[in-house]
């Protein structure tokens, strides 16, 4: 009886974790706005070993009574923590972590991750869901990005730079900013054309590239290339990095460039050289040309010129 309800027990965390699984990827996937039915507090938390961290998570959902808590790893993959059913916790074991407050609706929950180590590092996710109705969609959280600070490691922010488009492109030019020196990798890009924000044409790698004990990443911003060519309009990176405390936004702008026919100025110079050159070896061999015709003339006309005399010398000793 005890094994059996265990088994059942064990089968039905089973059942929540692949549903919630998928439905993670779904909503990830698709970038759904039915998360801004669970509202999840702070974005960003950064904080030293041996701390404590708490994340907050409220849902507007009617009949939804269960909050549960996720931990998202390095590898992608998600981990339960445990989960809140109205007033009471359930934190899986092994998991330093306690739930507090309530799980129904307009009320707060609260996960508490004590004891901080570099492996707590990760970002936490929380999920509303109706305990009774299974059948109903899990809706998440936007995630908590914990960075627990390693030891010797100044928190410093970017340096960015943004980079004009290559020449080499014609109908579409993509500009590239680069946000380097930066720790943790706590960062968000935006761009600017004219001071509008732009969101699609937009590509930022995923995550931060580490190296040594800073991060770094860039982001694309590709428009076509008549808006490039305009040297009154301007072209702004914006990276928003957290400190800790407080959001700090890095900017670096560019403006466009005057369009040179299509052509970039040496390209146009190699054109008019390579021209050059060819006239130069066409007149050169219609030259050459010229002076073998009159070399080979000259020659005929002294063969004829020899052959005749030689008739003349042959018919006279005839
Ligand atoms: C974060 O930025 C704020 C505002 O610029 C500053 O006062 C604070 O000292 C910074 N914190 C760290 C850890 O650098």
């Amino acid at each position: 009886m005890i094994l059996y309800s265990a088994v059942q027990q064990i089968s039905k965390h089973i059942m929540i974790f692949l549903f919630l699984s998928i439905t993670l990827n779904i909503v990830l996937v698709s970038g759904s706005s039915l998360s801004d039915k669970v509202n999840q507090t702070p974005a960003h938390m950064c904080n030293n070993p041996g701390q404590t961290a708490k994340i907050s998570c409220s849902h507007s959902i009617q009949n939804y009574d269960q909050i549960l808590w996720y931990k998202q790893t390095k590898n992608r993959q998600l981990q339960l923590l445990g989960y809140m059913l109205a007033n009471a916790g359930y934190p899986e074991t092994g998991q330093n972590v306690s739930m507090g407050g309530s799980a129904d609706k307009d009320k707060t929950s609260t996960l508490t991750i004590e004891g901080l180590s570099l492996n707590s590092s990760g970002v936490y996710f929380c999920a509303a869901r109706a305990q009774c109705d299974t059948g109903r969609e899990a809706y998440f959280g936007k995630g908590a990005k914990l960075t627990v600070l390693e030891p010797d490691h100044d928190v410093t922010p970017p340096t960015v730079q943004v980079f004009k488009p290559s020449e080499k492109e014609c109908k579409v030019k993509t500009l590239v900013c680069v946000a380097s020196g930066f720790y943790p990798d706590h960062v968000s890009v935006s761009w600017e054309v004219d001071g509008v924000t732009e969101t699609d044409s937009v590509a930022t790698d995923n995550t931060a590239l580490r190296e040594g004990k800073h991060y770094s990443l860039s982001s694309r911003l590709t428009v076509q290339s008549k808006t490039w060519f305009k040297p009154s309009r301007t072209f702004t990176c914006r990276v928003s990095f957290f400190n800790g405390t407080d959001t700090i936004d890095v900017e670096d702008s560019i403006t466009g460039e005057t369009d040179s026919g299509g052509m970039p100025n040496d390209t146009k110079m190699k054109i008019m050289q390579n021209a050059k050159l060819t006239y130069s070896v066409l007149i050169a061999k219609s030259f050459i040309y010229g002076v073998f015709i009159m070399f080979l003339v000259w020659k005929l006309k002294g063969l004829s010129g020899k052959q005749s005399s030689r008739e003349r010398s042959c018919g006279l000793n005839n």
